[in-house]
């Protein structure tokens, strides 16, 4: 069951800040909210935060193809790649228009976790991906529709929009000789690492104590972050352990998704995006991720989303919001608690004892008959098609309520958050220069672990060198032809 917000429990003893583990020692609620104090204490008394506002976003690809796209047809056969790339030259060829996803709409509260449910392929990742401005945005690709964090359209800090919106890919891309550790302290410099002057200067709004309390608290957690995430994560066995990949052997499935959810933790981003980061996961593994980013949203008033495959209902209960995704359409976008009183409307009742993830994601699909009850009055049939319940969608109150939210002004904080920490935050968090030479440190622990490639190429240029060597063993130095050939060979 998910906790009650209102009682998250208070540090029993002062913090310890030596260590990642005796940070996490009293359990991430304590520490969440003892930070969260501390710093609005210090921040006249909120914390910067961001709300994501999106009006009917679609995406439509312009798909090239020769005949009827079928799910056949789409398989990624050897046959049908040729015959896809041949199609742009074929005389036959026609231009589909593909709908990625539809109409989505909806807003994103500071302190709100939101679960994206839907299933492979009806647009979890390109909502994400296009919520966090890392879009492949290609020629064919049409992106229509409004989206505003705290206010600012999309385009206008479209360049910026990386240090605010976290987006954890779906799949894992790390380099594999790094060890979990370094790969995390690497993502950690990246951002930064350390206490930037803007954050020092945003914790002076208090009292002379409170604002060196927050200070000292806030370079105490930057001086051992990489620290805190392992400890928050469970990565504390693997550490030190190379990442690898499918030919090397390495940390496992679920580890190596941890990291990659560990990597997006740095910097001092508003929002994060999660895509089904349970994937390799064990329930009670999801459940401790799952609460930990519930509970800095809670605290730390972040705005988070999470896609989820199959979640457990313990899982599921930790969200406050549900938005399912169906072929791209909008099937339901609301509170958690709402979800199953509104299908019921339609005429579908959740079994007894049957997950509530698992029921909606079987609605809008042939299996939905399962759950088919008697229709409410007023209604004519059940709808079968995922944009038959995107056309009811967008005639209940629900949608009317996410309507009003549109067009209602901005708190005072998110006001405030515009001016004090969006319009200063940089494009990049180090200087050029930092970048150059934390990119060559790292390229040279790569290089240098790669056993392999050194041992072979240090043969090669022996062998090479010997060659050479023995072609010209005791020339005479005097023969200008044979110096000659030396020098140009
Ligand atoms: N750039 C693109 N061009 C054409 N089609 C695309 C593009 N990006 C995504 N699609 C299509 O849009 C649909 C939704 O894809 P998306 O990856 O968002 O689904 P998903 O819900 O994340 O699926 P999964 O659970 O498998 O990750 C898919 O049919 C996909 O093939
Ligand atoms: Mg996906």
């Amino acid at each position: 069951m998910a906790e009650d917000d209102n009682t998250t429990p208070k540090a029993v003893t002062p913090i310890n800040f030596e260590s990642g583990e005796a940070m996490m020692a009293q359990g991430s609620h304590v520490l969440h909210s003892y930070l969260a104090d501390t710093f609005k204490a210090a921040n006249g008394g909120s914390l910067p935060q961001m709300e994501v506002r999106f009006n009917n976003v679609s995406i439509t690809a312009d798909v090239t193809v020769t005949t009827e796209v079928t799910a056949q047809s789409e398989l990624p056969t050897l046959y049908h790649t040729v015959m896809r790339s041949l199609a742009q030259f074929s005389l036959k060829k026609h231009v589909v228009r593909k709908e990625i996803i539809k109409n989505v709409s909806g807003v994103l509260k500071p302190g709100s976790i939101t679960l994206v449910l839907g299933q492979p392929g009806s647009g979890k990742t390109s909502f994400m991906r296009i919520l966090s401005g890392q879009f492949p945005m290609k020629k064919n690709i049409t992106v229509e529709g409004e989206m505003t964090y705290n206010g600012t359209l999309q385009k206008v800090i479209e360049k910026r929009l990386p240090q605010f919106v976290a987006y954890v890919t779906q799949y894992d891309r790390h380099f594999h000789t790094l060890t979990v550790r370094e790969t995390l302290e690497f993502a950690y410099a990246f951002c930064g690492g350390g206490m930037s002057k803007h954050g020092e200067d945003m914790l002076s709004k208090g009292t002379p104590e409170a604002n060196r309390e927050a200070l000292a608290t806030a370079k105490a957690v930057f001086a051992k972050y990489p620290d805190l995430i392992i400890e928050q994560l469970g990565l504390q066995i693997c550490q030190e352990t190379a990442i690898g990949n499918a030919q090397h052997r390495g940390v496992s499935g679920g580890e190596r998704k941890r990291v990659t959810t560990g990597e997006m933790q740095f910097g001092q981003k508003f929002i994060t995006l999660m895509d089904e980061i349970s994937t390799g996961l064990d329930s009670a593994a999801t459940y401790d991720i799952i609460q930990t980013q519930r509970s800095i949203a809670k605290n730390m008033h972040k705005t988070i989303v999470i896609a989820l495959l199959q979640p457990a209902p313990e899982v599921f209960a930790l969200f406050d919001n549900v938005l399912i995704l169906n072929e791209g359409e909008m099937m339901y976008n609301g509170p958690r608690e709402d979800v199953v009183p509104y299908f019921e409307t339609l005429g579908f009742k959740c079994p007894h004892g049957r997950d509530v993830a698992d029921y909606l994601l079987d609605l809008g699909t042939n299996q939905q008959h399962k759950y088919q009850a008697d229709l409410p009055p007023g209604m004519s049939k059940h709808p079968r098609l995922a944009s038959e319940f995107a056309e009811l969608f967008r005639h209940s109150h629900l949608y009317d309520n996410i309507v009003q939210e549109l067009e209602d002004p901005y708190s005072a904080e998110v006001l405030e958050s515009v001016g004090d920490t969006m319009e200063r935050m940089p494009e990049f968090r180090q200087s050029l220069w930092e970048n150059i030479s934390s990119l060559t440190y790292r390229q040279l622990i790569i290089i240098v672990r790669n056993v392999a490639f050194i041992r072979v190429r240090t043969f090669m240029v022996v062998l090479m060198g010997l060659i050479y060597g023995s072609t010209f063993y005791q020339v005479d130095p005097t023969n200008a032809q044979v110096m000659i050939g030396v020098i140009f060979q």
